[in-house]
């Protein structure tokens, strides 16, 4: 779970740079301070004629006492004291937005990390649309409230301090005027903005819902134009483009128009102000440099009060986005358990024991009922049984994709909670039904990550029936495969999934409908050469066709279990 304490704690983690940044804030910030105090009390002193501790300062240093030598000589301190405190607020900008980015980055990290752990059945119901805009969209409004709140919060308040004990000092009454209407304003827009938020959540979620669409629209876009109906699907994300557009007016508009509202606000409380201020003046009761430098300090104070003011939109902001991504810090996760036996190593490949396994993927029907089965170590199987029967089902449940309602899994005579999902998958090879394709080269599909020579994989192709159809691609392994693999044809593409699990050389292969794509020929060439290749192997062969089956040891019909 993400909270903005949580957000906080990130960022304590900074705690040296954090410090440093701030030290460095702090000095840039007390650089900054005198420069309005300087010119306008020359008024006072030059021009007024009243003399001060600027003149006398300055007569310590430099002899000649002319009016235009003290202007130029407050105006070059005013410039350096200006120029330095910017360097020192680049430093800190930089220290700071250090800060920010990698404190970003690890909620974005966090969320990843929780993906990769993910119970199938949640992930079923995940859009991958929705997902991305909250990786996105949300972390992004984190992220501004995180850049304005460690980088900026802490300068503007100590500023808004600073400046208003001068002003204290400078006339305490006068000083009261700004200092009582100011948070007044504040205050009235901590409520605004947190209605403002709401609007702020709806545009957020808008944004998802249109991503979701367009992402799978363009995932899908090869069925959309077979099918003709581009039309409607353009026209329905359009509608959700359409839907953003209305909440993002919504929202722009009303935290704009707030925003300015604060603004003018904060304007009329400095009118007000500065009416005071000459009539002060009038009455004898400050001196016109003094009011001057009291004006300009009352200027200086508006930029922490809009930072304030922005930053409390931030946060509001925020707090929904940090709403949307625990949705997805709280979908359930695959249950872990640790590896205690393998029963894999010194073994050539594993006996397969179902005893009583039930499993349904939601609570209404039982796909699979009371399954008893035996698979001798070596033995080759064929599984066959009606459309929707289960049989794909009982594969991804034998490699723990989905955890089973009732009932024990062996392979060789371990449970594979003793075991661990790791050990099983890393063991046990699955050709899915569906195999998917990276928008990549054929290396990156075979390998996904992993490591072969060039060498090993044309020696798997060659059992695939692969070997010559790469290699006379100009490309060869690098060959960009395409969309999803459009440029690939249906038994290519399920032939090139077939290589990806035998380049990982698993003990036990399961093979789900994985040559019903080919040609009777090719079919018959691809399993004579992956009968020698599996030979030790224990092998379950999901198929319908006969050629596929024929082979088989011992045929299990789902359906009479
Ligand atoms: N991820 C899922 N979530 C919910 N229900 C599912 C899921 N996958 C499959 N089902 C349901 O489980 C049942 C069995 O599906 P399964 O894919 O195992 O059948 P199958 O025997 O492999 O069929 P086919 O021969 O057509 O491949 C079907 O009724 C299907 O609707
Ligand atoms: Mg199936």
């Amino acid at each position: 779970m993400i909270t903005i304490k949580s957000v906080l704690k990130k960022i304590q983690q900074y705690k040296k740079v954090l410090i440093i940044a701030n030290i460095v804030a702090i000095i840039s910030t007390l650089l900054s301070l005198p420069v309005p105090l300087l010119i306008p009390l020359l008024i006072d002193e030059i021009i007024l004629g009243k003399g001060g501790w600027i003149t006398q300062n300055i007569d310590q240093y430099i002899t000649i006492n002319s009016p235009e030598y003290y202007i130029l000589t407050v105006l070059i301190i005013t410039i350096l004291f200006r120029a330095m405190s910017l360097l020192l607020n680049i430093l800190h900008i930089r220290l700071f937005t250090k800060i920010a980015k990698e404190v970003t980055y690890s909620i974005r990290k966090q969320l990843l990390n929780r993906l990769q752990i993910v119970s199938m059945s949640e992930y079923d119901m995940l859009g991958s649309g929705a997902v991305s805009a909250k990786v996105i969209t949300d972390v992004d409004t984190i992220d501004k409230f995180i850049s304005s709140s460690v980088g900026e919060i802490i300068v503007e308040v100590l500023t808004l301090f600073g400046v208003s004990m001068i002003i204290l000092y400078l006339n305490w009454q006068l000083a009261l005027v700004i200092l009582i209407l100011n948070p007044i304003a504040l205050l009235f827009f901590v409520r605004v903005f947190r209605s403002i938020a709401k609007i702020k959540k709806k545009e957020n979620r808008a944004i998802e819902v249109f991503q979701n669409s367009l992402t799978e629209s363009l995932e899908l876009y090869n069925q959309i134009r077979v099918q003709n109906r581009e039309g409607y699907f353009l026209e329905d994300i359009d509608k959700k483009a359409k839907h953003i557009r209305d909440r993002a007016y919504m929202f722009g508009l009303r935290s704009e128009i707030s925003l300015k509202f604060s603004q003018m606000l904060i304007m009329y409380s400095h009118d007000i102000f500065r009416s005071v201020g000459i009539l002060m003046v009038l009455l004898g009761l400050l001196t016109i440099g003094k009011m001057l430098a009291i004006f300009a300090y009352a200027w200086v104070i508006m930029r922490p009060m809009d930072k304030l003011i922005n930053f409390t939109h931030l946060y509001f902001n925020a707090k929904t986005s940090i709403e949307r991504l625990n949705e997805i810090l709280n979908l359930g996760v695959e249950t872990k358990y640790e590896e205690k036996v393998n029963p894999f190593t010194s073994e050539k490949t594993a006996s397969i024991r179902l005893e009583n396994v039930s499993f349904s993927y939601d609570q209404n029907s039982e796909v699979l009922k009371n399954i008893n089965l035996e698979i001798k170590q070596g033995e080759k199987v064929a599984i066959i049984g009606e459309t929707g029967s289960g049989k794909s089902t009982l594969a991804q449940i034998l490699i723990g994709l989905y955890p089973v309602n009732s009932g024990n899994i062996y392979y060789n005579d371990v449970e594979i909670k003793e075991m661990g999902y790791e050990c099983v998958r890393s063991n046990v090879g699955f050709v899915i039904q569906s195999p998917m394709m990276f928008n990549n080269t054929l290396r990156f599909n075979l390998l996904l990550g992993k490591e072969h020579e060039d060498t090993v994989i044309y020696d798997i192709l060659k059992i695939v029936q692969l070997h010559d159809f790469v290699s006379k691609l100009s490309n060869g392994l690098d060959t960009i495969v395409g969309k999803n693999g459009t440029k690939l044809s249906g038994g290519q593409k399920q032939r090139l999934s077939i290589a990806r699990v035998l380049l990982d050389n698993p003990k036990v292969i399961i093979f789900d409908e994985s040559t019903s794509s080919l040609d009777n020929q090719t079919e018959n060439r691809l399993l004579e050469a992956l009968s020698l290749y599996t030979q030790d192997k224990t092998i379950i062969t999901i198929a319908h066709r006969k050629n596929s089956i024929e082979k088989a040891d011992r045929i299990i019909d789902l359906d009479s279990l």
